[in-house]
Parts: C-alpha cells; sequence; structure tokens
C-alpha cells in the first residue's frame, strides 16, 4: 500500500522536556490521517501533525459515531524500537466499528500506517525509565448533516503521544451500585468515545469522595463486577486467578488482560474468566483468601489495588509489596514491552531494528 508522506520541517522534538512529560500533552510530528467516502477508504497520508477544520454539524459532534484505541510503542535496549500487540487493537478496532455501525478499516491502514508512522516520529519515542509513545488511532463521522442517521463518510486519524513515567501508587476503589457503565446488548465491549463521556459525572463524585477509581457492576442487580474505570479487574483468591468473562459483551476484551491471563498461566497460576460477585469478594476477604487485586490496562500495565469499598464496607487488602504474583507478572510484561527478556509470545512487533540500521 502507497502512503503518501509529507514531512516537517520543523521538528518540535527538541522542545520535548523529557523529565517532565505529562500524559497526553505533547504530540509527536507527524499523524496519519485516511478519508472514507463512496464506500471505501481512499489511500493513507502521513502529514506535520496539526489542527483540522471541521463543519459545526459533524455528525460525529452530534450522534456520537467515535470509537478509538490505545497503543504504546516503547524503546528498545538496543536501541530499536517496538509497539506491543497492535494487531489486537485493530481487531478490537474493527468490532468497535462495526457495533456503531462505522466501516472497518484494513490490516495496511492501520497497522502498516501506524508502524510507518512511528517509524518517522522514532525520535519521539522516549529513552527514560517507564516512558513510552503511546499511539492514539481513531476514527468519527464526517457527514455534515443534522439527521439521525449512520454517517456516508468519516475520518481515521493516528496521532502520537509521549507518555512519562506512570507512577504506580496503588489505588482505593469505589464499587458502584447505582450508576452504570454498561448494559448486556449495549456498547461496553467498544472503545466508542460515549462510554467514557458517561463515566465523566460518576467518576469525578467518587473522587470527590477520596477513592482513585470506580468499579462498575452489571447493570440488572449491581451484583457482578465488571471493570474499573479504563482497566480490567482481576483478584486474585485462595492462589486462583479470577477475572470477569467477556460473555455479557459489557466489559473491553482488554489487550493487557489477554497478555497477563497468558502469563499468569505460563507461572502455572490457574486462571478463571467467571461472572464474580461482590458477594464472593466479601466472603473471600472475611476468610482472608482475598489475596491481591489489581488492574490491568496500556497506561499503567497493572496498577494495584489496596482497597474496596462497597456500599459501607471496606475491604482493606495486604500491602500490595507482598503481592507475589502480581508483582512477578507486572515485572515479566514489563520486561517483555521494553525487551529486556525474550519476547517468546511474539507480542512485540519491531519498528527499528536497532540504532545501527
Ligand atoms: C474501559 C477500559 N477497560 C479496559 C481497558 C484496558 O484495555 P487495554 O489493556 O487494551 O489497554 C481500557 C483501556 O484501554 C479501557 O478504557
Amino acid at each position: 500500500m502507497e502512503i503518501k508522506i509529507s514531512r516537517t520541517d520543523n521538528s518540535r522534538v527538541h522542545e520535548l522536556k523529557r523529565d517532565e512529560i505529562v500524559f497526553g500533552q505533547e504530540y509527536a510530528d507527524h499523524m496519519l490521517v485516511c478519508d472514507y467516502k463512496d464506500g471505501q477508504w481512499g489511500a493513507p497520508e502521513i502529514v506535520p501533525f496539526g489542527n483540522i477544520s471541521i463543519c459545526p454539524s459533524l455528525s460525529a459532534l452530534h450522534y456520537g459515531q467515535s470509537i478509538f484505541e490505545g497503543v504504546k510503542a516503547y524503546r528498545q535496549p538496543n536501541g530499536g524500537s517496538a509497539i506491543f500487540r497492535p494487531e489486537k487493537n485493530w481487531e478490537r478496532f474493527n468490532k468497535s466499528a462495526q457495533r456503531l455501525g462505522m466501516p472497518e478499516i484494513s490490516s495496511e491502514i492501520f497497522l502498516d500506517g501506524m508502524r510507518e508512522l512511528i517509524n518517522i516520529d522514532d525520535a519521539w519515542i522516549p529513552n527514560e525509565a517507564d516512558t513510552s509513545l503511546y499511539i492514539r488511532p481513531f476514527m468519527f463521522a464526517t457527514d455534515e448533516f443534522l439527521g439521525v442517521r449512520s454517517s456516508f463518510t468519516y475520518k481515521f486519524m493516528i496521532i502520537n503521544s509521549p507518555a512519562g513515567p506512570y507512577y504506580n501508587k496503588p489505588v482505593s476503589i469505589y464499587v458502584q451500585s447505582s450508576f452504570v457503565r454498561a448494559v448486556q446488548g449495549g456498547i461496553g465491549f467498544t472503545k466508542a468515545a460515549g462510554n467514557y463521556g458517561a463515566s465523566m459525572y460518576p467518576t469525578a463524585e467518587v473522587r470527590k469522595m477520596g477513592y482513585d477509581q470506580i468499579l462498575w457492576t452489571d447493570a440488572f442487580e449491581h451484583k457482578y463486577v465488571q471493570e474499573i474505570g479504563t482497566m480490567n479487574v482481576f483478584f486474585i483468591i485462595d492462589g486462583k486467578a479470577v477475572t470477569p468473562d467477556l460473555n455479557a459483551g459489557t466489559i473491553l476484551a482488554g489487550v493487557t488482560r489477554d497478555s497477563v491471563i497468558a502469563l499468569l498461566k505460563e507461572n502455572g497460576v490457574p486462571v478463571e474468566e467467571r461472572p464474580i460477585s461482590i458477594d464472593e469478594l466479601v466472603e473471600a476477604h472475611k476468610a482472608g483468601k482475598l489475596e491481591e487485586a489489581f488492574g490491568t490496562g496500556t497506561a499503567a500495565s497493572m496498577s494495584f489495588i489496596q482497597d474496596l469499598t462497597y456500599n459501607e464496607e471496606k475491604l482493606t487488602l495486604k500491602p500490595t509489596t507482598e503481592y507475589t504474583i502480581a508483582n512477578k507478572i507486572k515485572t515479566q510484561l514489563d520486561d517483555i514491552r521494553y525487551g529486556r527478556i525474550e519476547d517468546k509470545q511474539n507480542w512485540l512487533l519491531k519498528v527499528k531494528q536497532s540504532v545501527l540500521i
């Protein structure tokens, strides 16, 4: 596939303050843009990062046909670079597209386009410990029309933003039993912008109460746990790892979730993907069997949970430094991402082999 490339004459990379990167605020020099019209995708282009002009009646702004992904590229020890499992994000992106009535996109545009873009913006992948380049592919409806129907035209773009070291402090979780994130038959399994819009108010409310994140529960009974803000959730109960299954279509099929399940199994930890009720967690905690709890996601890889509050009850776990399983898996996952150990799973898509090439 031919990608037209227009490079910037004014790279801003020297302006990047590498020791104080704030997530999501700085953008790499280039972006990929591809338009859909007349029932097909046009040729992708890589152009200098910049504003786009939109009509106030742009369909996406009014009716929410807008989806995205979150992927990361990591600097490798030899100076090369690699993207972590982007094909999983491509598959998920197309599932989101289908559910939102938007066109699917080829791997040539999504994956080859991403690889070329990361190659061109290589200097933006930071080198400091625990840093990465966050990659944000997204698509939105571009019809200029105020009627409620699927748009006929769309724009797909990829932008990149350097990400600083993730401060992995243990999190305090509020188990939500009034607001709902997703319901069976809805769009909980997609990465649709609207899912995040709907979570803003409840999340702000629990932050005011002193918690870091919400653990969402099912919409019918508020009995079964789903996922946390932007992470999937795992519990270690009596030596087994348990995580909500994907069958109800209410949670995001996290790429990190899938990777952590694989690593847990490789390390001999039994994994159960099944409904988990809040009562089961309360009982396990009482019996001293709720050993560890953590969230998984591209941003933090794994984020350890210190306590969970459900109604009046607060389940406080042991100090997260004593989470033997979670700490071991997190180290392995990060070592794979940063190329510090062999990538037996073939999870890394190499972009630049090394600085010498
Ligand atoms: C709602 C939600 N759940 C889970 C995740 C974790 O998914 P992943 O591991 O693919 O980043 C994310 C982050 O993308 C998310 O936004």
